[in-house]
């Protein structure tokens, strides 16, 4: 998929029936089969993983997870495990967003699901992101600090398997979206780090995506200005018809 942008669409805790996640599912599969340079990854709530995928296979048409468990053995209530998701379909998971870090997750567990998902096959979205700016410029230090440790642990070696998604707190679920000009100096910033943990090579290959109030008014512009290679969908990305023209948009750009 190098080269390729990505656009995964996080659907958070919704819709509330299967036929409402078929139905949303069918339309973004559909409408895929036109794109040329962008792969979309569908991110559902874990019970409706299978029905979403039982349809055929399609190109460009990915499906990821929100989460996964990190614990070893099988004594974890209420979790699923990163082997039940890849026999499931998935082959993208979402680690470290920060609506799990707010309700728990620290970095040292977003290591593990990390280290979880790779050893089962799959490929790690890592979300990353300040809860605040201001103009003394804490945010640089505090996303350094959140990768490293986020990554610890992490041989090099799966190092190219990673996807980083660059999530600004204060813009997810926001009216607006970060500026495109500054999601570019973030996005080469994070690119630096992950040169840093991991090597310089590494570090200019990595794929970077952008996350927080993307619409389809601004997703062109967030790609093409901010130089990011896709995006994190969570709202947008339930709004079919709008969700479906921003991928033309992103595959046009
Ligand atoms: P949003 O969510 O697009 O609704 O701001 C993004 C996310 O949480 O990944």
């Amino acid at each position: 998929m190098a080269g390729k942008k990505i656009v995964a669409a996080n659907w958070k805790m919704n819709p509330s029936t299967v036929e409402e996640a078929k139905r949303i599912a069918e339309r973004v599969r559909r409408s895929v089969s036109e794109l040329k340079h962008t792969e979309v990854v569908v991110c559902p709530p874990f019970i409706f993983a299978s029905a979403i995928i039982s349809r055929s296979v399609s190109p460009h048409f990915h499906l990821g997870a929100q989460s996964v468990s990190y614990g070893e053995g099988n004594a974890h209530t209420g979790e699923v495990s990163a082997e039940m998701l890849k026999n499931a379909g998935v082959e993208y998971v979402i680690a470290g967003h920060s609506e799990m870090r707010a309700a728990g997750d620290t970095d040292l567990m977003v290591s593990k699901r990390i280290k979880a998902i790779l050893d089962a096959g799959m490929i790690p979205l890592v979300c990353i992101g300040e809860k605040l700016r201001d103009l003394s410029g804490t945010h640089f230090d505090f996303i350094k600090e959140q990768m490293k440790n986020s990554l610890a642990g992490i041989p090099k070696s799966r190092s190219r398997d990673i996807i980083l998604a660059y999530e600004p707190v204060w813009a997810i679920g926001a009216k607006a979206a970060m500026l495109p000009e500054e999601i570019y100096e973030m996005s080469l910033f994070v690119k630096k780090v992950y040169a840093d943990i991991f090597g310089v090579d590494t570090g200019r290959k990595v794929q970077v995506l952008y996350g927080g109030s993307v619409t389809v008014r601004n997703a062109a512009d967030i790609v093409r200005m901010g130089q990011v290679d896709g995006l994190l969908v969570g709202r947008e990305s339930l709004n079919i018809a709008g969700f479906v023209e921003l991928l033309k948009e992103v595959d046009g750009v």
